[in-house]
C-alpha cells in the first residue's frame, strides 16, 4: 500500500462524510463513499448532494464523472478498494436519555471488519464518548481476518454551512493513534492540509475523543454565558449586544461565539454536551462537568423567553393570532433542523393555539418531515401576509436585510420578535414597529 497517496473510503455519507469524500477527491485522492441508504448513494452517484451545503454541489458536479470518485452500498467493495477507511456515521442522542446512540458506529465496524483482509487503517471520525475507540479496536480485531488492521481516531470540527472550507483548510488536525505507522498513514491521508501548515496534534485515543467534546462544550458554554448575561440585561434594562461587543474586544474573550439570542441547536452541540454529561457520570466525574447541565438549561430557557416576548405582543394569548416564523433551520446556511430552536419555538406557539406560518429559504422540506402539522410557505412575503407577530428565529441574510417599511405593508400588525439580535431596533421602531429582543431594551 502506498503511504504517498493512500486510497480512501468514507463510510457514512451525511453532512460530514459526503463533504469529506468530495473534498478529498478535490485534493487529489481516490475515494469511495459508502452508505447503507441506497437512495442517498444513488443521488450522490448522479452528482446530487442530498442536503444543503454551500459550495458542495459545485464540487460534486465538478467530480461527477471523475473516475477517482465513486459511491457504493457494498462494504466488500470499500474494503477491497481502500487503504484508509474513515468512519463518518452519526451518533445521535438516545431517545429519552442523555447518552449517545452508538449503534451506527458499531454497525459500521461490524460490517467493515470481516472484509478487511489486507493491511489497512480504520479511522473513526464520528463524535463518540471517551472509551469508544478502545472498544471499537477490540471489536474490529475480533472480526478482521488479518491482524494487520489498525485503528485511529481523528475527530472532525467542521461547521455546517462552512463544511467545504473547514474540511479543505481545517484549523487543526488531531490524530489519536497507537503506532507510528498509523500516524504516517494519517499524515499521508492529510498531506495537502499538512503542507499548508495545519497544526497536527498526535495523541492517544481517549484524548482525541475528548478533544471534540471539550471543544463543543466550550463553544456551548460561551454561547450560554452570553445568553445568561442577556437574562441579567433584561432584569436591569441593559443591552446584551453592546455588552458582548465591549467584552469581546478583550482578546482573551474575543467576539466569536458571543452572539446572544435564541441559543444553540443542531446535530452536535446539544447532544454532545448531554452525551458528555452521561459519560462523565459513568466515569465517576459528574461534578467536573455539572456546569454543562446549567449550560443546557440556560440554552433551553431562551426558547421559553422568546415565547414570552411574542406573548407580550399579542396581549397574553396566542389563540386566534397569526404568527410569521422566519427560519426553521438551526442556523443560517444550513437545511438542518435537528434540535432547531426555531422549529421548537414554532411548534410551541402552535400548541398554544397560534396559527404559525413558517418560511425558511432551504429547510422547509426537512422541517415538514419533523413537524408535518405546521404550515409552511414558499416565500418571505407569504409568511408575513397578515401576521400579528413576526418572529425572526434563524438569521438568514434574507431576514437580516428586511426593510421595516416595506415588510410593514404586508403584515397585519407591526410586531416583531428579533430572536437572533440581528435587526436595528432604532430603525424598526422608527418605522412603527413594536420591537422585542432577548437581552435588549
Ligand atoms: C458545531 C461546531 O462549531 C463544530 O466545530 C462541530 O464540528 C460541530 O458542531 P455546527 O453545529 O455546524 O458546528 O454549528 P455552529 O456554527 O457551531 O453553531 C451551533 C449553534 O450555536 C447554532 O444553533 C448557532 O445558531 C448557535 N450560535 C453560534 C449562537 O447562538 N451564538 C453564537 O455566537 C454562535
Amino acid at each position: 500500500m502506498s503511504t504517498q497517496r493512500p486510497r480512501l473510503s468514507v463510510i457514512g455519507t451525511g453532512y460530514l462524510g459526503a463533504t469529506h469524500a468530495v473534498c478529498m477527491v478535490e485534493l487529489g485522492y481516490e475515494v469511495i463513499g459508502l452508505d447503507v441508504d441506497t437512495e442517498k448513494v444513488g443521488r450522490l452517484a448522479k452528482g446530487e448532494v442530498p442536503f444543503y451545503e454551500p459550495g458542495l454541489p459545485e464540487l460534486l458536479t465538478k467530480h461527477a464523472t471523475n473516475p477517482r470518485l465513486r459511491f457504493t452500498t457494498s462494504y466488500e467493495e470499500a474494503a477491497e478498494f481502500a487503504d484508509v477507511h474513515f468512519i463518518c456515521v452519526g451518533t445521535p442522542q438516545k431517545k429519552g436519555e442523555y447518552s449517545a446512540d452508538l449503534r451506527y458506529v458499531e454497525a459500521a465496524f461490524t460490517s467493515l471488519s470481516p472484509h478487511l483482509s489486507r493491511k489497512a487503517l480504520v479511522v473513526g471520525k464520528s463524535t463518540v464518548p471517551a472509551g469508544t475507540a478502545a472498544r471499537m479496536e477490540k471489536l474490529m480485531r475480533s472480526l478482521t481476518p488479518t491482524k494487520d488492521v489498525e485503528l485511529a481516531w481523528n475527530p472532525e470540527f467542521l461547521r455546517e454551512g462552512l463544511a467545504v472550507q473547514d474540511t479543505m483548510h481545517p484549523d487543526r488536525l488531531v490524530f489519536g493513534v497507537n503506532s507510528d505507522w498509523a500516524e504516517q498513514q494519517l499524515r499521508a491521508a492529510f498531506a495537502p492540509m499538512i503542507e499548508e501548515g495545519t497544526p497536527v496534534i498526535v495523541t492517544d485515543f481517549a484524548t482525541a475523543e475528548l478533544v471534540k467534546v471539550a471543544a463543543n462544550s466550550f463553544l456551548a458554554t460561551k454561547i450560554s454565558f452570553i445568553n445568561a448575561m442577556a437574562e441579567v440585561c433584561e432584569a436591569t434594562g441593559a443591552d446584551v449586544t453592546a455588552l458582548a461587543d465591549a467584552i469581546g474586544h478583550d482578546e482573551r474573550i474575543g467576539h466569536r461565539f458571543l452572539r446572544s439570542g435564541l441559543g444553540f441547536g443542531g446535530g452536535c452541540l446539544p447532544k454532545d454536551i448531554r452525551a458528555f454529561i452521561a459519560r462523565a457520570g459513568e466515569l465517576g466525574v459528574d461534578q467536573a462537568v455539572s456546569f454543562l447541565r446549567e449550560v443546557d438549561e440556560i440554552n433551553l430557557r431562551r426558547r421559553a423567553r422568546t415565547l414570552e416576548l411574542g406573548l407580550d405582543l399579542v396581549d397574553g394569548t396566542y389563540r386566534g393570532t397569526r404568527i410569521a416564523v422566519l427560519g426553521a433551520a438551526f442556523k443560517p446556511n444550513s437545511d438542518d433542523v435537528r434540535d432547531s430552536p426555531a422549529l421548537d419555538v414554532a411548534a410551541s406557539i402552535e400548541r398554544r393555539g397560534g396559527d404559525v406560518v413558517i418560511y425558511d429559504p432551504h429547510a422547509i422540506e426537512n422541517a415538514r418531515r419533523v413537524h408535518p402539522g405546521l404550515i409552511y410557505v414558499e416565500s418571505l412575503e407569504e409568511a408575513l401576509l397578515g401576521a400579528d407577530v413576526t418572529m425572526l428565529l434563524t438569521e438568514w441574510d434574507e431576514f437580516r436585510s428586511m426593510d421595516p417599511a416595506v415588510v410593514g405593508k404586508l403584515v397585519g400588525q407591526r410586531n416583531i420578535v428579533d430572536g437572533r439580535n440581528v435587526l436595528d431596533p432604532v430603525r424598526w421602531r422608527r418605522a412603527g414597529w413594536r420591537y422585542r429582543a432577548l437581552g435588549r431594551p
